[in-house]
């Protein structure tokens, strides 16, 4: 077994949480922590999005999962992306996720160590992601992390 006991105590670490490559059997898992997480089922939107990150190109994509198949506790989805807004080849973050009660633990860290160095491996220097203005967790992780504004500013406007 790869884990700890299901009922970890605050003080316990996660640092046996492997963090590895999502196999197909782990989507399952990712949709029920996701459901956890935002409270909405998305089963084929994560089926499609490990087709794309998880199944093809995985020297570009990177879908990696801590847990079991049967349970996952935490996700990161990445992706080298070549010349997008003219930009050189780097690496995009799309989504991370810890299981709520496995939180400020450090496993967000290790997910976020764990596809940088997919994305150095992969030859890329420098790392993004796009993060919501009102998600203050988010923004504190990412910074804890280093990141920084960067060169973009998104901007949008509706269709109709
Ligand atoms: C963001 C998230 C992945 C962080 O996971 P985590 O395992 O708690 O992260 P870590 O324990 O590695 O935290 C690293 C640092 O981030 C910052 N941080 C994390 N959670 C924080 C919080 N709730 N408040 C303030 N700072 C926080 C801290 O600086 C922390 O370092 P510290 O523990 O030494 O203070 C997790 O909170 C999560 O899944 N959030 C919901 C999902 C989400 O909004 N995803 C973004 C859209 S895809």
């Amino acid at each position: 077994m790869a884990r700890r006991s299901t009922t970890p105590t605050p003080q316990e670490s996660d640092e046996d949480l492997i963090i590895r490559s999502a196999t197909l059997a782990d989507v399952a898992g990712v949709i029920a922590l996701d459901e956890e997480v935002t409270g909405l089922l998305k089963p084929q939107y994560w089926r499609e999005l490990f087709e794309h990150f998880g199944a093809r190109r995985r020297d570009q994509r990177f879908f990696l999962v801590a847990g079991d198949p049967g349970r996952i506790d935490g996700f990161i989805i990445g992706e080298v992306r070549a010349w997008e807004f003219g930009s050189p080849p780097s690496g995009w973050v799309f989504a991370v996720q810890v299981r709520p009660r496995l939180r400020v633990r450090g496993l967000g860290s290790r997910l976020f160590a764990a596809v940088r160095a997919r994305f150095r491996a992969a030859g890329v220097e420098r790392v993004r992601t796009m993060v919501a203005r009102d998600n203050a967790v988010i923004h504190a992780f990412f910074r804890s992390q280093g990141m920084m504004a960067g060169p973009f500013i998104e901007l949008e406007m509706r269709l109709d």
